[in-house]
């Protein structure tokens, strides 16, 4: 096939993957309930950020989950919150003198011994901080979606590409894929760098931007995703007001909504998402709404 004809097929394909996005898919039919994405997992009921808390989630009949993505020192992409270890590991425990623990000093072998499922109950115990790509496996294999989040890419130069690269040796970006996955960050500049490298993936900034600041962001991003206590209804209206990069008004998915009352009230706004720790009570307050 000629390279252009090829190149107009894969643009139709992808603009078919970006039509099966959520954020459409909320939008097409007349009851708008807002998706429920379960954020570091079901995280509430298992240890974040780990296959524990996909699984969970799974089981709980979610398809979306959340997850947070650093790089280890030799360069392995890990799925992980903090920056440091300390928090969700046993890391002091077992490396006591390298304080103060941060990713990004500890090799992939060396965080392959921790242990990131005993702080949060010993029912978990031996679970493991997952690679990304063991991650991406167990997504798959549980026919989840994934909101997946480039976290502090300031420390980790190249992460973006790094990232894409590895979503694309797994399968991740084929046309089946593209409408389950949506890459965020709180940094514009990552988000625009994932933009530039794969325009075909669907992306969120992580943030509040104004107003006026809106349609600048228009341009890279599909989804603004702000803290719910950040926006009102008319800030909802005004981001899908706007069209993003794949000719589709934008999104909004709100964080972090744990309680019945305030998903209704994020529901009410208008919003296209609900990311949740618990999103069990989050669907059936919105169920009963
Ligand atoms: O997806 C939204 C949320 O994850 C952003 O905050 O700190 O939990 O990564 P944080
Ligand atoms: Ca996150």
């Amino acid at each position: 096939m000629h390279a252009r004809a090829v190149a107009a097929t894969t643009t139709a394909l992808v603009g078919t993957a970006v039509l099966l996005s959520p954020v459409s898919a909320a939008r097409a039919g007349d009851a708008v309930e807002p998706t429920v994405i379960a954020h570091r997992g079901a995280s509430a009921y298992a240890p974040e950020n780990t296959l524990a808390s996909i699984d969970r989630a799974a089981r709980m009949g979610f398809s979306w989950v959340e997850n947070d993505v650093q790089r280890t020192k030799d360069g392995e992409l890990v799925v992980i919150h903090d920056d440091s270890l300390a928090r969700t590991t046993n890391v002091e425990d077992v490396f006591p003198g390298r304080a103060p623990w941060k990713v990004k000093d500890f090799t992939a072998a060396e965080i392959a011994r921790l242990d990131a499922g005993s702080w949060f109950s010993p029912r978990y115990a031996g679970t493991r901080v997952p690679t990304l790509a063991q991650y991406m496996r167990r997504v798959d294999h549980n026919h989840e979606k994934l909101l997946l989040e480039i976290k502090n890419p300031e420390l980790y130069p190249g992460i973006e590409r790094q990232t894409l690269a590895l979503l694309g040796n797994q399968g991740w970006l084929d046309r089946r894929h593209l409408g389950r996955l949506i890459v965020q960050s709180f940094s514009a500049d990552s988000v625009r760098i994932v933009h530039g490298l794969k325009p075909c993936v669907t992306t969120a900034f992580l943030g509040r931007p104004s107003v006026v600041q809106l349609p600048g962001y228009a341009r890279f991003t599909d989804l603004i995703n702000p803290s719910f206590g950040s926006i009102s209804a008319s800030y909802v209206s005004a981001v899908h007001g706007l069209k993003g990069p794949h000719d589709k008004p934008l999104g909004v998915f709100a964080w972090t909504v744990n309680d019945a009352a305030t998903a209704r009230r994020a529901a009410d706004e208008g919003v296209d998402g609900v990311i949740s720790n618990r999103p069990d009570v989050v669907r059936a307050a919105l169920s009963a709404n």
